[in-house]
Formats: C-alpha cells, sequence, structure tokens
C-alpha cells in the first residue's frame, strides 16, 4: 500500500514522525512518500524538528510560504496536485487543522484519492478560528478519520459522519513525547538560560486573536512583564507573535525572549516549569500528560479533555485575568499527570494496525 504523508507546519512534525516509524516495521506493506508543503520554512520552524523527532528528509518539498489564508492555500491547492498525481499514492494522511491539512484533502477528494485525517473530530466551536474551519471541512471530506479522545468521536457523529470511518486511536503527539523524553531530560537547556525546576513560567503565543490585534498583544506583554519582575519568564517567540511585536514597537522587559526552541529543548522546559502560559493546541495536550498545570489564553478550546483533566484553564486575554489567574495558581495543589485514555505513546500503532487490516482487506 503506497501512503503519502503531508507535512507543512510546525505541529504536523510531530504527528506525522510515530506515524512513519510505526509503518516503517511493516516494509512488506506500506510505501511511504513525505510531501513538505512549505508552510513554515524557517530552519527553527521546520528542519530543526527533521534532526530532532529523526523525520526522513522530504521526497518532495511544494515551497508555498506564507500569504494570506487564500494564496497560502491557493499555492497549496496548485502545487500538491502535481504531487499527489506524480506519487499515485493508495492513501493520502493529513494531520491536525492547518491551511496545509485542508488544501491536501481537498485535492485529494477531488483527485478520488483516500484522505486520512489524524487529530479529526476537534471542535472549539468558535469558527472565527482559521483552524475550526479547516477541522470542520477535512472532517467532512476524509475517508478514514483517527480520533484522540471521546469527544472527537461525538462531534464527528453529530455532524454525520459515518461511524465505521471513526477509530479512536489516541493521541499522536504524546507517542512523540513519551518516546524523546528522556533525550529531553538529558538537554542542559535549563542551566544554559539559569533556570531552576519549577521555578519558572514558560509562554508560548501565536493565534491572531491574541497577537494580530495590537491592544490585545499589549494586555498580554504587561502580564508578562508584570510576572517577571516575581518569577523568570521564559518566552520563545512565534515567527508571528515576533514580527507582530516588532512591528507595534511593544519589545517586554524583563524576561527571557528567544527564537522558537527546538522540539527536545521545549520539552525540557515544559516538564519542568511551574506552569504554562499559552494559545497553543499542541501545548494544551503535552502540559496534561505530564502534569503541568496551564492557562490558555483563548475564550475556547477544541481539547476540552485538558479541562476536565484539571491541568488546564481558560483565561481571557487580558492583563487582569491573566495575572488573576496566575494568583490562584499560586495556591492550588499541582494537578497530577493523569493522561486520557490512549494517550499512552501508542496510537500511531492502533492507526497502523487500522491500515494494515484495510490492506489485508
Ligand atoms: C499556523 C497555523 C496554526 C498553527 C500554527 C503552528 C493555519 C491557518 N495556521 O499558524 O493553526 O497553530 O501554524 O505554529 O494554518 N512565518 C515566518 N516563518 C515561518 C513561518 C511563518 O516568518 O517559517 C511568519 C510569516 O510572517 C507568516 C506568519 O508567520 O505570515 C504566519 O504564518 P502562517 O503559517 O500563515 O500561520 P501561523 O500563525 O504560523
Ligand atoms: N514547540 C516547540 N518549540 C517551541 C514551541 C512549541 O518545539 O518553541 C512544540 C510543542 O512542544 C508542540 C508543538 O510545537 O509539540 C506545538 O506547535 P504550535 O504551538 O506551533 O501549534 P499548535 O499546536 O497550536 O497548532
Amino acid at each position: 500500500m503506497r501512503i503519502l504523508h503531508v507535512v507543512g507546519a510546525r505541529p504536523n512534525f510531530m504527528k506525522v514522525a510515530p506515524i512513519m516509524a510505526a509503518m516503517r516495521k511493516h516494509p512488506d506493506c506500506f510505501q511511504q512518500t513525505l510531501v513538505h508543503t512549505g508552510q513554515h520554512y524557517d530552519y527553527r520552524m521546520s528542519q530543526v524538528f527533521f534532526e530532532d523527532l529523526d523525520l526522513p528528509e522530504p521526497d518532495d518539498h511544494l515551497e508555498v510560504g506564507s500569504g494570506t489564508h487564500a494564496e497560502q492555500t491557493a499555492r497549496v491547492l496548485l502545487s500538491f496536485e502535481p504531487a499527489l498525481i506524480k506519487h499515485k499514492p493508495d492513501w493520502v494522511f493529513v494531520v491536525g487543522d492547518v491551511n496545509s491539512t485542508l488544501a491536501c484533502a481537498l485535492v485529494c477528494a477531488k483527485l478520488g484519492v483516500p484522505v486520512a485525517h489524524v487529530e479529526a473530530g476537534l471542535r472549539s466551536f468558535d469558527r472565527s478560528m482559521p483552524e475550526e474551519i479547516n477541522r470542520l471541512l477535512t472532517d467532512q471530506i476524509a475517508d478514514l478519520l483517527f480520533t484522540p479522545s471521546p469527544d472527537g468521536d461525538e462531534n464527528l457523529l453529530r455532524e454525520g459522519i459515518a461511524a465505521e470511518k471513526i477509530h479512536r486511536v489516541g493521541n499522536v503527539m504524546i507517542d512523540t513525547l513519551t518516546r524523546l523524553l528522556p533525550r529531553a531530560r538529558s538537554r542542559p537547556i535549563l542551566t544554559e538560560l539559569g533556570l531552576k525546576r519549577s521555578e519558572y513560567v514558560l509562554v508560548t503565543l501565536h493565534r491572531p486573536s491574541n497577537v494580530d490585534s495590537p491592544a490585545t498583544l499589549q494586555e498580554i506583554l504587561s502580564a508578562l512583564s508584570e510576572l517577571g519582575k516575581t518569577r523568570e519568564v521564559v518566552f520563545p517567540l512565534h515567527p508571528r507573535t515576533r514580527e507582530r511585536i516588532r512591528q507595534w514597537g511593544l519589545e517586554p522587559t524583563g524576561i527571557h525572549i528567544m527564537e522558537p526552541l527546538r522540539y527536545l529543548d521545549f520539552l525540557a522546559l515544559e516538564e519542568n516549569a511551574a506552569f504554562v502560559l499559552t494559545d497553543s493546541g499542541g501545548v494544551q495536550e503535552e502540559t496534561t500528560f505530564l502534569g503541568v498545570p496551564c492557562l490558555t489564553a483563548r475564550p475556547s478550546t477544541e481539547r476540552p479533555i485538558t479541562v476536565t483533566r484539571g491541568t488546564n484553564r481558560l483565561v481571557a486575554s487580558n492583563r487582569r485575568a491573566i495575572l488573576d489567574a496566575v494568583n490562584e495558581l499560586d495556591f492550588l495543589p499541582r494537578p497530577p499527570a493523569s493522561p486520557p485514555d490512549l494517550w499512552d505513546g501508542h496510537a500511531a500503532e492502533r492507526i497502523t494496525e487500522v491500515m494494515l487490516q484495510i490492506a489485508n482487506g
């Protein structure tokens, strides 16, 4: 069976790596191809993950780069179509909810190539998020839907997806985390940054709703500067955020600002943080697995299980709300690490089992 995997943006690499590794154990059954759309292209947003995650170099690089939603999506459509025709896969795997995910799934649907969506069924119920549109549409046209948690199955069934297409396999991002945690623990990043275990805050922000409005970004940065007076704050900047801070001259003071971190260093910082402030999808999940308190600066989450597990809390994107939430955290016991069912490091093996059954038909 010929399988073509698509990667495009940072959170895709952690999801594809374990699936490719699991399928590689069945060379008699699977021939795999990797296509990189080039949605993310900076060394620290792309190539560094090939090194940390042991991903093979892509067979094709579409080099679509940045642009408006229409430009970026259209460039993926135009450049993925010939790649699909050239490679003639039996199945295409897309992961997550970025523009590359939807665009490649759409090309497949139009050419009649079966497509599998990994991390299907997540819903924030907020259609102002570009990712929610990508999730909804990809799931409608996917032929196989691999979900990480029961809410995913429920959402898909409610939207009329046939039950036989849905397979709850767990969380592939946690496959990567469990595999690489021992390696992350041997990284000297805490020492290099002069940080002590459980005594610093790790921050990531990149949602347009937080960083594309100068007023909102200023509110959040002002909260970070305030936090920086009493503790170390570590803030690797996503390129979107770096650009907005530069554009509006909002450089925060008294905190550690840095380039995006490589996976192993980020994981080491995540595991040892007092708490994490984020708007990332993946970081909400990783902190749930690790039992690290997480404040998510968003009005909703497509990963409600991270909230019900007790590690994650939604907080409004303003200075007062963030500082109040931090004060409350200081008085709460650390939540236990209680990974949801099937977030066990074996999700990609379960995906592979499903594909083996289809191949042996
Ligand atoms: C994208 C995804 C988002 C995901 C995030 C992960 C969509 C709609 N959004 O958001 O769901 O959570 O990736 O990180 O697909 N840029 C660089 N270098 C790069 C990449 C981007 O400088 O390597 C800058 C460019 O100015 C670009 C901006 O970042 O315009 C935004 O990049 P884009 O891929 O459009 O969206 P993200 O915010 O990264
Ligand atoms: N991550 C990383 N370096 C960083 C910030 C995040 O390696 O500086 C990892 C993080 O551990 C997680 C993934 O990137 O595995 C999440 O990606 P991102 O937040 O960009 O996207 P989202 O999950 O919000 O779509």
